[in-house]
């Protein structure tokens, strides 16, 4: 070996050594705050629960894919009254048959659905209010417009010694309006505890939560006995079921006021019925019973 060589080798020694030394003392990189190396593993979706629920008297038949896929949809049977559970992180393609033709629509994850019999009786799919199984679905949650809620209490002829009871309240308006408006106690059920929190606030900034009380539950099992006026925003078939309730727990002389949907059955009931335009010239009906 000549000295060229001998100092080539050298060299390369040297460098090799070098690069190691910097290699195995190199500081690991950080993610921000943790002090852990960082490490990126594959984001998944979490799952959540679609419900749907059957409302109708009968068995319903349909299918169920994820959206976009090319895989064959699972055929599914639902009794009347029964929930179907389907934990998804994706969108879903649920198809029926309305009118003898195939109906599809999309439901998203999180949200509980009803296939409800609309009003020629067909087949349809709504956006519920819950997928609670020991629960009745009486509708899913829809406003009554402020000029609708001043007629309704009007009709029933509010005044500050009735106690009106909310079927499913929503966000508390209307016991709210009739405290504020007429000096009226109130109790707005609701089976949604984000409404319940809503209605207690809303009451809170009204300056009326002494009169508007809210409660958390099942309205079909509440005691309303001690109502003078019930308002309802339902859909019919939940005024159906609710019909016997009324008969039952209610005073003679009590008010049942209903926003768009008529009580089955109680057409000997019915005093009075009125049209109310909303704030955007949409007509509403109020139907006014008398137990
Ligand atoms: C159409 S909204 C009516 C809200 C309010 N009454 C109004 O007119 O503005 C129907 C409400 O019923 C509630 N609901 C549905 N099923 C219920 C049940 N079993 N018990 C109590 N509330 C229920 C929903 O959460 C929803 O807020």
């Amino acid at each position: 070996m000549n000295r060229t060589t001998k100092f080539i080798l050298i060299g390369a020694l040297i460098l090799v050594g070098l690069g190691a030394f910097l290699l195995l003392n190199q500081k690991p990189q950080e993610s921000a705050g943790s002090g852990e190396p960082s490490v990126s593993l594959p984001v998944f979706p979490t799952p959540k629960e679609i419900t749907i629920r059957n409302v109708t008297k009968d068995v319903v038949t349909y299918s169920l894919a994820p959206l976009g896929s090319k895989a064959k949809p699972i055929e599914k049977k639902l009794a009347a009254g029964a929930i179907d559970r389907v934990p998804t992180a994706q969108t879903m393609v649920v198809t029926y048959k309305k009118y003898g033709q195939d109906v599809t629509y999309s439901l998203n994850p999180g949200t509980p659905y009803s296939f409800r019999s609309d009003s020629s009786g067909q087949l349809d799919i709504w956006v519920g209010s819950h997928g609670q199984e020991d629960a009745e679905d009486l509708a899913p949650f829809v406003p009554t417009p402020q000029t609708v809620v001043a007629k309704m209490l009007e009709m029933a002829q509010a005044d500050k010694d009735d106690i009106i009871y909310d079927i499913g309240c929503g966000d508390g308006r209307i016991v709210i309006f009739a405290a504020q408006q007429y000096g009226a106690h109130g109790v707005g059920i609701d089976i949604d505890p984000e409404r319940i929190k809503e209605s207690k606030a809303n009451a809170k900034k009204a300056g009326v939560e002494k009169l508007a009380k809210f409660r958390l539950g099942d309205a079909t099992k509440t005691d309303i006995s001690a109502a003078t006026i019930v308002t309802v925003y339902l859909l019919p078939e939940s005024n159906e079921l609710l019909r016997p309730k009324f008969e039952r727990e209610l005073k003679p002389g009590t008010f049942v006021v209903s926003h768009n949907y008529i009580v089955p059955g109680w057409e000997a009931k019915e005093v009075d019925s009125a049209t109310v335009k909303d704030e955007e010239g949409t007509e509403h009906s109020v139907y006014l019973y008398k137990r």
